[in-house]
């Protein structure tokens, strides 16, 4: 709330600062309210109507669309590809009568994803009946939540930095709505889980802030990385998706070269990259061996692999900035590893956004990039 009251010299600050209440309000859309009646579920496609799940979207879009797959595999238990809408048209996946193809955008206006959607009707033309688009936007008036056969906006609000802030939250929690009603549909979320998730979930606003106060120290960290020009971001698991948003937030707003990892894959071949003069930034939401295990499945070996990686890059002499965990520079609170993901993304995103403004970069409005691609 104190938050909220601030005054932000950037529109990127304020949207990263309005997060609180952009979850607390999808979290009461899209979950709490999520009963066999839930209003925002309706006319929506049931579990049973398909038998997987294709996932296209663009950009800051795409990474939310891989912590969707995650939560839809490892929670709903239903087979799920996320490809880049522009690979799609490269190469589309086979669609069948049992896919339901969902597209993700914030603005409702990439064209790429516009294209691929046209691509995957024409394939499902010869007779899939069954096949059916969904769109997830932030705007219901949008050419692609409008050519969709369904569609939800993630009602963010208006968001006006170039970097997406708030949207890909807000998209995270339709995924998570999305994962938690087709799972139960499907019998793979018993009722006491259910309860913890909703309560987990309603959580997060008051977590997020507990993150927004550590502002300060984020700054502070930020500064120090004035004159570095490669960054590293290792994540694991769910958390991988957020490495990879970390450093596209980091490329789009400090023109610094940032590369997100998969911490085990890091191992094999390029922490051959690494000296003294490349930090790298560890997603460690949960401290080793203290997880709780009671949504997880299966149980989570994240921590443990993110501690033995962490170390042999400090064995390699390069910094380590980790965020979360027993060594925190960014300590988070206590949370679940399938919820980390809105508590890791935080912190990367106020980085982002200090670091930018120490080199003087307009930050809302960067160098060579638009908020939404609609033409070439
Ligand atoms: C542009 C922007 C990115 C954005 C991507 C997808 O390339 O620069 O920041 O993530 O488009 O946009 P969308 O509106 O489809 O989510």
């Amino acid at each position: 709330q104190m938050a909220l009251q601030r005054e932000f010299q950037h529109f990127m600050l304020k949207e990263i600062y309005e997060q609180p209440e952009s979850i607390g309000r999808g979290v009461a859309q899209y979950v709490a309210s999520l009963g066999s009646s839930a209003p925002s579920f309706h006319a929506l496609p049931e579990a049973n109507c398909f038998e997987e799940i294709q996932i296209l979207a663009c950009g800051t879009s795409l990474h939310a669309a891989l912590v969707g797959q995650f939560v839809l595999e490892q929670v709903a238990q239903i087979p799920t590809r996320v490809r880049s809408a522009s690979e799609f048209l490269a190469a589309p996946l086979p669609v069948t009568r049992q896919t339901l193809l969902i597209v993700v955008s914030q603005s409702g206006e990439t064209a790429d994803v516009l294209a691929a959607m046209r691509l995957a009707n024409q394939q499902s033309s010869s007779g899939l009946a069954g096949f059916k688009v969904f769109a997830i936007t932030n705007n219901s008036h949008s050419a692609i939540a409008q050519q969709a056969d369904y569609e939800r906006s993630v009602g963010a609000g208006v968001e006006n930095s170039v970097a997406a802030t708030k949207t890909f939250t807000a998209q995270l929690v339709l995924f998570y709505g999305l994962a938690l009603a087709w799972g139960r549909q499907r019998d793979r979320i018993p009722d006491e889980q259910w309860v913890t998730w909703q309560s987990r979930m309603a959580a997060l606003p008051s977590q997020v802030d507990q993150v927004l106060q550590q502002d300060d120290s984020i700054a502070a960290i930020a500064r120090s990385l004035k004159h570095t020009n490669h960054i590293i971001l290792l994540g694991t698991g769910i958390n991988y998706p957020i490495a990879l948003e970390g450093a596209l937030k980091l490329k789009e707003t400090t023109y610094t070269h940032a590369e997100g990892y998969a911490a085990g894959e890091f191992l094999h071949g390029s922490i051959a990259l690494l000296d003294h003069t490349i930090p790298t930034i560890a997603l460690c939401p949960t401290p080793p061996f203290r997880s709780d295990p009671s949504l997880e499945n299966p149980p989570s070996e994240g921590g443990d692999q993110m501690l033995k990686v962490t170390q042999r890059i400090r064995r390699n002499g390069s910094d380590v900035i980790a965020i979360g965990g027993s060594e925190a520079a960014i300590a988070l609170p206590l949370c679940d590893q399938l919820l980390s993901p809105f508590l890791t993304v935080i912190p990367l995103q106020l980085l982002a956004y200090h670091l930018a403004i120490a080199r003087n970069i307009e930050v809302d409005r960067p160098r060579n990039i638009t908020k939404s691609l609609n033409s070439f």
